[in-house]
């Protein structure tokens, strides 16, 4: 047990004061819990071991599950990174400060507990201004995972964090809601082709257009394989993931969603025969077809603006556990844009799958 501090900031005009409690808390070996505009991170001195092991212990984190260093200048940039290739500017320049990390290779001075043993480091320049001041107080890059107990959804909001870590950490920094509510983006620049390791906050495409290269998509990075090694969340321990059993439902165009739900329909029919209470989680377009089964219903969002649908949904698959349903049964997106980020969070959350 340690005694948290909570500092409600106001990320329009962070009080600088506030700011440096949390930097003190930091340069002494502390943990601070901050927002970020993804999610909200457990930071640690990048360059202090002990603090950074803590971070695993206290989220119950495996140990070979790499911590990304967050940094605010391009300095810091060449203090992690022993080299950084000519084409990872061509990114940074333009995606950073922004949701975007980078693999490279570490410097002598970043510790292995950050990297999990490995000689590559992940980095991004977070684009908040708590995260950014913060580093910056603290005159260190900072190491952060994201500020859940392991396997729980990453945190949006202050009180997520509080429910979490509260009597664990020295300070959690409450700036309100972040802004995309997903993860960032994790490629590794230094293979042929460059390859995605997570999606994130920034979509692939994008990302491909400003390199001119395709980037390849690997499996696990959709959520559905495992792998030997943990080189991203989810990889090979279960993520994002409430008690509650969750079933999703795919489709294979998301043209004609009338199979989509009519499986979701069926699903919910054969459970409440069976007396167990169901809960349905539908996009905007969609919802009113569930409307007359007498189940509690969530909106996630629109299609038409998975924005929306990223942001609200590690608060909703958090609530799921308060909504005391035996199974939540939830509805795919499609695979492109923000929906491959959405679409990975949900395949790793879910115990059950089908594709109609
Ligand atoms: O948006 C984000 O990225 C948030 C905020 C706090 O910045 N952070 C975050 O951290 O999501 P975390 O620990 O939940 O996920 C980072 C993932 C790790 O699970 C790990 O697999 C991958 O980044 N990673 C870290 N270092 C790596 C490395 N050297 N090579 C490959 N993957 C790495
Ligand atoms: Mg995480």
């Amino acid at each position: 047990m340690v005694e948290t501090i909570v500092l409600r900031v106001n990320p329009a005009k962070p009080d600088i004061g506030a700011l440096e409690k949390a930097a003190q808390a930091i340069r002494e070996g502390g943990l601070v819990a901050f927002p970020t505009e993804t999610v909200y991170g457990l930071g640690a001195s990048a360059f202090n071991e002990d603090a950074v092991r803590r971070i695993y212990y206290v989220k119950g984190r495996p140990l070979d599950n790499p911590i990304i260093v967050h940094i605010c200048d391009y300095d810091q940039l060449n203090i992690v990174s022993s080299r950084v290739p000519e084409i990872v500017y061509k990114l940074i320049k333009r995606f950073w400060p922004g949701p975007l990390t980078l693999v490279l290779p570490k410097s002598l001075l970043v510790p292995y507990a950050v990297t999990a043993g490995l000689e590559t480091v992940a980095v991004r320049m977070p684009a908040h201004p708590i995260a950014l001041e913060l580093i910056r107080l603290s005159e260190t890059p900072i190491a952060a995972p994201s500020a859940n107990i392991s396997g729980k959804p990453s945190p949006t909001r202050g009180e997520h964090v509080i429910r979490d870590l509260y009597s664990k950490v020295e300070v959690i920094i409450d700036g309100g809601e972040t802004l995309y509510g997903v993860e960032s983006t994790i490629i590794n620049l230094l293979v042929d082709p460059p390859i995605l390791l997570r999606p994130g906050a920034y979509p692939v495409e994008d990302i491909e257009n400003v390199l001119g290269v395709k980037i390849l998509i690997p499996e696990f990075a959709r959520g559905l394989s495992e792998a030997e090694r943990a080189l991203a969340p989810g990889m090979k321990h279960r993520h994002y993931a409430p008690d509650t059993p969750l079933v999703l439902v795919e489709s294979r165009d998301y043209v004609d969603m009338s199979k989509l739900i009519g499986k979701v329909r069926e699903l919910v029919e054969t459970y409440k025969s069976k007396g167990v209470r169901v809960a349905v989680i539908a996009s905007s377009e969609t919802i009113s077809n569930y409307k007359d089964l007498n189940v509690e219903i969530i909106e996630l969002g629109p299609r038409s603006n998975t924005f929306i649908v990223a942001k609200k949904l590690f608060n909703i698959l958090r609530g799921i556990d308060e909504l005391n349903v035996g199974v939540a049964i939830v509805e795919g997106f499609e695979d492109k844009g923000l929906g491959l980020a959405i679409m990975n969070r949900l395949r790793k959350a879910s115990t059950t799958r089908y594709i109609v």
